[in-house]
């Protein structure tokens, strides 16, 4: 399944980078916005509710949403494919991960420095301001404790900007990196989808491992045909024997 082509250029990288999508947490039960929304929330177009503008209409109907999010996935553990990728961090010289996720599972698995290019889940942000908040308030709709505007999830919703920071330094990292794996994730979404791009025009090898293959993985070096959680933990395993 793993190809040794692929498992020799990961010996030989200086810099290894990795993007994950939704893929490699759906072994750890943590649905996708694709998914049906499950119980009460399942009248509900995620799409509709992840926007700045449903935040503005009605904020505690976003804030209800988003701790039932908050539970979800504090109940949910990391998997071995969240394992195997904080392992691999050691095994090379250099090692970025940036991922789209936001349920912080890549952390609570070990890896450090994850570049968060949809932000956290976890965190809390002013809506005015846009500054990160440590302690929210206790409230359905928790107001900033500096200047008094609602506070609200530290996601990226549809319509908005990724950080700056993260997109700087995932795109430096997909220019420099000599292997690149590309993880469950639909390459549908823009700017993440580009960072494969980024990486091939720089000569890195490219890799896709997802179970459905997506339409970019032509273009790609490997294409890998496996559950994360199946294929990570053998490709880390053979780098290390
Ligand atoms: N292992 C690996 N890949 C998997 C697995 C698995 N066990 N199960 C599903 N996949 C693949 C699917 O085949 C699909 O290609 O994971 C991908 C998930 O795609 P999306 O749901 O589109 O997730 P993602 O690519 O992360 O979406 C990007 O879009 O919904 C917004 O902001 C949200 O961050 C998200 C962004």
């Amino acid at each position: 399944m793993i190809d040794p082509a692929l498992v020799a250029a990961l010996r030989d990288a200086r810099h290894v980078c990795v993007l994950t999508g939704a893929g490699v947490s759906a072994e750890s039960g943590v649905p996708t916005f694709r998914e049906a929304q499950q119980g009460l929330w399942e009248k509900y177009d995620p799409q509709q509710l992840a926007t700045p503008e449903a935040f503005e209409e009605d904020p505690k109907l976003i804030w209800q949403w988003y701790r039932w999010r908050r539970e979800l996935v504090a109940a949910a553990r990391p998997n071995p494919g969240h394992f195997a990728l904080a392992r691999l961090a050691e095994l090379v010289p250099r090692f970025t991960l940036v991922t789209q996720n936001v349920d912080g599972l890549h952390q609570r698995a070990g890896s450090n420095d994850v570049i968060e290019f949809h932000g956290n889940l976890f965190d809390n942000r002013c809506h005015a301001e846009g500054r990160l908040v440590e302690h929210a308030p206790d409230a359905e709709v928790p107001v900033c404790p500096g200047c008094g505007a609602n506070l609200r999830p530290a996601v990226v919703w549809f319509g908005e900007a990724i950080p700056d920071d993260a997109l700087n330094e995932s795109f430096a990292a997909a220019a420099d990196c000599d292997v690149f794996l590309s993880v469950g994730t639909s390459s549908l979404v823009y700017p993440a989808a580009g960072l494969a791009d980024i990486a091939k025009e720089n000569r890195a090898m490219v890799a896709e491992i997802n179970p459905n293959p997506t339409m970019r993985v032509d273009g790609y070096d490997f294409s890998i045909v496996a559950k994360a959680a199946a294929a990570l933990p053998k490709l880390v395993e053979s780098l290390a024997a």
